[in-house]
């Protein structure tokens, strides 16, 4: 074979195609098929001299100690891992938007469903502070009439809002928290039972005849039921 690569090229012939244009024209026809080419060519003809073989010679032993064909792989691989990562970025940034969008429609639903009878949508919560003063009993009841109940404040942040909604106002306020002698324990109006975070004043709550219990100067006190304050109502909204 060693002839026909040092051949002179027949340049009276026409050549139509390059080697990929054959090849994509065999594709179309179906007539791709894959061949195995051995070319022997003898050291004497190509012989570059002895330094450049002993060049070759150390460069194909490196090549195969590194597995050189092993390391296509294994960039084909990182880079369909790369393309796979920009594609779930894509995905993740698009349901991250999705997802503000929605939490800001909902928030929206909110606000509306919040906005009546005087209540105020702030910080997730729906709350209305009364303007009459009432004993704890006629709070609720004044709350429920709302459709909400006495404030349940189970979380930082809900006592946070609270202290920002009362603000300047600095009233004394009911809560809906009170102690139950049957269960001897403390109750918010949900059923749930009083757990921390609690913000009670030092020494509060300090009296077994106070079962009811008031906020004022950003802390809780435990009050005579009968006591008339005004209140804060929470409308919860799913
Ligand atoms: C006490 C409270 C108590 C209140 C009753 C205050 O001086 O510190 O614990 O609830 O009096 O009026
Ligand atoms: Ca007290």
């Amino acid at each position: 074979m060693t002839e026909d690569l040092y051949a002179r090229p027949d340049l009276t012939k026409k050549v139509r195609y390059g080697q990929r244009e054959r090849e994509l024209e065999m594709e179309e026809r179906g007539e791709r098929e894959e061949r195995i080419v051995d070319i022997y060519v003898t050291a004497d003809d190509l012989d570059p001299g002895p330094g450049a073989r002993q060049d070759a010679v150390q460069k194909n032993a490196t090549q195969e100690q590194h597995g050189d064909f092993g390391l296509i792989n294994e960039e084909d691989n990182l880079h369909q891992i790369r393309s796979r990562f920009d594609q779930l970025q894509i995905s993740f940034d698009q349901l991250l938007s999705r997802y503000d969008h929605l939490t800001a429609e909902r928030d929206s639903m909110k606000r509306r469903l919040c906005e009546s009878d005087g209540f105020t949508f702030d910080g997730g919560l729906c709350y209305h502070i009364s303007a009459e003063l009432k004993n704890w009993e006629e709070s609720r009841r004044y709350c429920t009439d709302k459709q909400s109940d006495l404030i349940v404040i189970n979380s930082k942040e809900k006592q946070d809002v609270v202290e920002k909604a009362v603000g300047h106002l600095h009233p004394y306020l009911w809560l809906g928290l009170t102690y139950t002698k049957e269960e001897e324990t403390w109750k918010w109006v949900d059923g749930t039972p009083l757990t921390t975070p609690t913000y009670w004043h030092p020494g509060e709550p300090n009296n077994p005849d106070e079962n009811c219990v008031e906020f004022y100067d950003r802390g809780w006190n435990d009050m005579s039921c009968t006591t008339t304050l005004r209140c804060i109502c929470d409308r919860v909204i799913y």
